[in-house]
């Protein structure tokens, strides 16, 4: 049989579907609840955190290819924040990933099981749950996006190795303090510069292992970057700020080298002109998207395996910057858009 990649469906409620195109296991049920709790807004009346409802619906019942989530825990990511507001048009259910136990199976899934504690796309080794207890979950549900982002913006996107000096926007958040761990402590390159915006800040992103810190609300980070690397520059950075800093990463970069813009937490890029590239000495402009590198269950897999290889010897750690009640989304929204979180948001439903 062709192997399939799956697509999964949540639930926060434990009952479970009954339909004759799942195998199923009769797992203890919650007979006081027979829906789910789903964050969602309004196609046509999009706007801040305030605009996301709690609503009940109906809990899916999986295809032949898909997998039943009970979600104990959910990640939020700044792409829900795009997704809110339609800067990623389309999506009107908030929410990207989440941890929990498999409820049931698609006929023609394989590779997971009734019964496995798994996150979106990956099977939770058993150590992580182990090793963290009840919050197994909450850690297990912080890793799959932001993780393999970091993942690949830095082993393929750009190989980083040991002559690296490397440039990470917004150090203390979630991709950005998973990124500076990677390159410094398990790819082990030369230096790591990191920008923040507070001094709180600065000390989450140097327990993360960077090498210079700049509070790019009270320096230049240009003129900064340009002190550290002796006016050389940087062999890549890393830039998910978008507007506010597009404009010096490229100054940043040293030639030859390579900017890669992967998202807009201050606001969108405008349209560039290439002949900014050869001026800065032929540098590589990159604007990446995780789906991408994981477009196929190979890729994924072998992805998924590096990023918990480093997890489980814990040379990367995860950092929970709040976990906070799923009715309370908005809440969540408003702190990662008002920039006072470090690490990762969860919400518990
Ligand atoms: N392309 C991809 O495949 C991909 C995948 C995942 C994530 N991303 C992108 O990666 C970036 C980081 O995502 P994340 O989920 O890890 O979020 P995060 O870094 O935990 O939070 C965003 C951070 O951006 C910084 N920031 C600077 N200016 C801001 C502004 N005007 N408003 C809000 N935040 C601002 C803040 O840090 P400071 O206060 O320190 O500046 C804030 O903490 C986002 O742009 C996201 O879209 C891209």
């Amino acid at each position: 049989m062709k192997k399939i990649r799956p697509q999964f469906v949540f639930s926060n409620s434990a009952e479970h579907p009954n339909k004759e195109n799942t195998i199923e296991k009769d797992m203890a049920t919650d007979e006081s609840s027979n829906k789910r709790v789903l964050i969602t807004v309004d196609e046509k009346d999009r706007g801040g955190p305030e605009k996301l409802k709690v609503t009940l619906g109906e809990i899916p019942v999986p295809s032949n290819s898909q997998v039943l989530i009970q979600v104990k825990a959910c990640g939020v990511n700044f792409i829900d924040v795009y997704h809110r507001t339609g800067l990623y048009p389309g999506i009107t259910e908030i929410g990207k990933e989440g941890a929990g136990v498999i409820l049931a199976v698609g006929k023609q899934v394989e590779q997971f099981k009734v019964g496995q504690n798994t996150k979106e796309l990956m099977v939770i080794p058993e150590p992580l749950l182990k090793t963290h207890k009840e919050k197994g979950y909450i850690y297990a549900a912080a890793i799959p996006l932001q993780g393999l982002t970091a993942h690949y913006l830095c082993r393929s996107v750009y190989d980083v190795g040991p002559n690296d000096t490397v440039l990470v926007h917004a150090g203390a958040g979630g991709t950005g303090g998973l990124l500076i761990q990677i390159c410094k402590k398990i790819l082990k390159c030369k230096c790591v510069i990191t920008t923040v915006g507070s001094d709180d800040k600065a000390k989450v992103a140097l327990q993360s292992g960077a090498d210079y810190v700049i509070n790019y609300e009270k320096e230049d980070f240009y003129e900064k970057v340009n002190l550290f690397t002796k006016g050389k520059g940087c062999n890549v950075v890393y830039d998910g700020v978008g507007k506010a800093t597009w404009e010096k990463s490229l100054k940043c970069v040293s030639p030859l080298g390579r900017v890669v813009y992967f998202g807009n937490s201050s606001g969108k890029i405008p349209p560039i002109d290439p002949l900014e590239l050869t001026k800065q000495g032929s540098v590589t402009l990159v604007r990446p998207n995780l789906a991408h590198f994981i477009a196929t269950p190979e890729a994924l897999q072998a992805r998924a395996k590096e990023l918990f290889e480093w997890i489980e010897s814990q040379q990367l750690q995860i950092r929970i910057g709040a976990a906070i009640p799923l009715k309370n989304a908005a809440k969540a929204h408003q702190l990662i858009e008002s920039r006072d979180t470090t690490g990762k948001i969860v919400l518990i439903p």
